[in-house]
């Protein structure tokens, strides 16, 4: 069939521009597949964390003198950091941490607190740094035993779900 000049062109022009708009969404594609595998990380860190911390208080924690299973789990997401790995902060949401280090510091960590004590049970942003794209994300911590008010006080006071701190990552997104 014979396709007069202007006609092709416009098809043509057509087809161009529609490659133009799919193009960046298909080259997103893998970026997304990436943040989601990033997140299943985060969400198994989350799980081998907060069970060694829960065995370890079971067992080994069995007056105040005892070494906290926060302070080693702190010790443990240093040595974490310095290999490079990812970063984890143990957050208070309580209001009243034992050490003021650990009070949410800059915006996310804060908005984070905020949407995990309002009882969201994930809270995240994708971030650049130096060219290169992190994962941040944030986890509740509820008064999971009894034993954890042995040291803190004033987690008497809060029942249930309510988070009384939170895990903050930063894991890049490979
Ligand atoms: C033996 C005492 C002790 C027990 C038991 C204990 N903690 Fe802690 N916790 C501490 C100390 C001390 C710190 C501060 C650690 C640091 O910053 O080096 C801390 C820090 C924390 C923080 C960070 C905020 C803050 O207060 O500084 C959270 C959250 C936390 N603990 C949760 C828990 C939970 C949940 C349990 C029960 C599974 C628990 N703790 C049991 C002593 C204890």
């Amino acid at each position: 069939m014979h396709v007069p000049f202007l006609q092709r062109i416009v098809a043509g022009a057509a087809c161009l521009s529609l490659l133009l708009v799919c193009c960046p969404l298909l080259a997103d594609e893998p970026a997304d597949a990436a943040v989601e595998r990033t997140r299943k990380t985060v969400r198994m860190l989350d799980d081998v964390y907060k069970s060694a911390v829960v065995l370890i208080t079971q067992h080994y924690v069995n007056d105040s003198d005892d070494l906290p299973a926060g302070t080693a789990a702190i010790a443990l997401f240093d040595a974490v950091k310095k290999k490079g790995w990812h970063e984890v902060r143990l957050l208070d949401a309580s209001g009243e941490p034992i050490d003021d280090k650990n009070s949410p510091q800059d915006a996310f960590e804060k908005q984070a607190v905020a949407q995990l004590k309002a009882g969201k049970n994930w809270f995240e942003q994708v971030v650049e740094k130096e060219d290169k794209k992190y994962l941040r994300a944030a986890t509740p911590i509820p008064v999971v035993l009894e034993k954890c008010t042995m040291c803190h006080e004033n987690y008497k006071q809060f029942r249930g779900a309510q988070p009384i701190g939170a895990l903050s990552y930063t894991i890049p997104i490979e």
